[in-house]
């Protein structure tokens, strides 16, 4: 009898953190989606700035390859700005002007480095958002986040690759 009313307890006590567990999971809102899409908008402009700038600047025979990719990788940042900017003003955001802090070198590894560093950020940033657009529901974003995702994860390897990594 005791031991029935222990667990009868214990089912108790499970519901109610289960209750409260519900009651307070923490989704998402619309206007914080809104911010971090802002802030990915600032990354994707600085990485286009970035890429334009160290095509132009990288020097060495055995860079020739990936410095005419370092302008494909521009153009499609700027293609992933369009589409956040749209994807913005679709949550009814207003899209930001903001460039985020580019980096510079006049060395080309160091330079390389530097890209792939932010491809890697973005990789991150993109995995995170994909999940948060799904928790709130907005599957067309998501989607839009997903084919970016898969574009930077290019990105990065295309730099890993021409590092020796
Ligand atoms: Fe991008
Ligand atoms: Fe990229």
């Amino acid at each position: 009898m005791v031991e029935r009313g222990k667990l009868e307890l214990r089912r108790k006590i499970i519901q109610c953190v289960n209750k409260y567990l519900i009651f307070n999971k923490k989704t998402m809102t619309k206007e914080e989606m809104i911010d971090l899409l802002n802030k990915d908008l600032t990354k994707e402009y600085a990485a286009a700035v970035q890429y334009i700038q160290h095509a132009a600047k990288v020097t060495g025979a055995q860079y020739q390859s990936i410095q005419k990719e370092l302008i494909v990788h521009a153009n499609e940042e700027i293609g992933h700005a369009v589409i956040l900017a749209e994807q913005i003003a679709s949550l009814g955001g207003d899209p930001t002007i903001e460039v985020d802090k580019r980096y510079v070198s006049d060395d080309t590894p160091e330079m390389l480095k530097q890209d792939l560093e932010g491809e890697l950020d973005a990789v991150k940033r993109y995995k995170e958002r994909v999940a948060q657009a799904n928790e709130l529901g907005e599957y067309g974003l998501k989607r839009a986040l997903e084919d970016i995702l898969i574009m930077e994860e290019e990105h990065a390897r295309d730099l890993q690759a021409a590092l020796g990594m």
